[in-house]
């Protein structure tokens, strides 16, 4: 099988090999021909057929879709929660799809940061416990742990709340610390899967203002969002429609949210 050129790829080489993803030092996220298919009863439903799309480090990219255009099936290959069936995923520089289930985890928790549209915090553990909790993982000794957890709240305006529960917090809030949850193992990218769906509009735009201040600072930020608004508050659009890419699109001017919200304190 021959490489297929990936749409968004005008500046890219060819792929290493037939099938495989570049290999490039400025790319965090390159795909090649990346496919998934959900095993079900009566056959598989496929969700991906063949997406190949890179993210450079330092990028806000941003991946629209209608509902069941594999927005979210990408974002948990791209965050190592799903494998994919076919295709290539080279991850800040790891070929993702020949690592075993062991070599996976490890790879998810140094290299991904995931916020998910409900937040899912732990609610019976303070948030600093909430924040703290990637870095079990890393072995940290906990007070080593806790103290980062803390400096990453004190980064997300949130250094007041350390000891609160997350049924304490607001929504907006709570995805605030579900991201300082994201950041506190220093990952290559964010992955956010539609972060302000569960927000009123002006807390949403505080969401987006955090992003855009992440980025800044240096962060690359992957989010999924239907929302075609949200979608310009990145620097790229990449569209999906039934389990491929349809158009990559660069958003000349993206929206800066903090013109809309005042008042964030975003540091980083
Ligand atoms: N766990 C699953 N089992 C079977 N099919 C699934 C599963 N998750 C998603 N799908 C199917 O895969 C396709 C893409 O879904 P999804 O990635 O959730 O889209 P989106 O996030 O864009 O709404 C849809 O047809 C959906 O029904
Ligand atoms: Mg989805």
């Amino acid at each position: 099988m021959s490489a297929t050129p990936a749409p968004d790829n005008e500046t890219l080489p060819p792929a290493a090999a037939a099938d495989a993803a570049p290999v490039r030092d400025d790319l965090v996220i390159a795909t090649q021909d990346l496919a998934k298919a959900y095993v079900m009863e009566g056959g598989g439903v496929p969700a991906l057929c063949g997406v190949s799309m890179h993210v450079r480090r330092g990028e806000f990219v941003s991946i629209m879709g209608q509902s069941g255009s594999g927005k979210s099936t990408l974002l948990h290959v791209l965050g190592c929660l799903h494998r994919a069936s076919g295709g290539s995923y080279r991850l800040d520089g790891i070929e993702v799809t020949d690592l075993n289930d062991d070599e996976l985890s490890v790879v998810r928790n140094q290299k991904i940061g995931f916020v998910f549209q409900k937040f899912n915090l732990l609610p019976h553990e303070d948030i600093v416990e909430n924040v703290a909790l990637p870095l079990v993982y890393a072995r940290q000794p906990r007070h080593e742990r806790l103290a980062a957890a803390k400096r990453m709240l004190q980064v997300i305006g949130l250094g007041d709340r350390l000891h609160h529960k997350p049924g304490e917090l607001s929504g907006g809030q709570s995805q605030r610390v579900a991201i300082a949850r994201a950041l506190v193992t220093e990952p290559a990218v964010i992955l956010a899967d539609e972060p302000t769906g569960n927000l009123d509009s002006v807390t949403g735009l505080e969401i987006m203002a955090l992003f855009q201040a992440l980025h800044r600072a240096g962060r690359t930020i992957v989010q999924v969002t239907h929302d075609r608004e949200k979608a310009e508050y990145g620097q790229r659009i990449i569209h999906l429609k039934d389990g491929l890419i349809s158009e990559v699109e660069v958003v000349v001017s993206p929206r800066r949210a903090e013109q809309v919200v005042s008042g964030v304190e975003v540091l980083a």
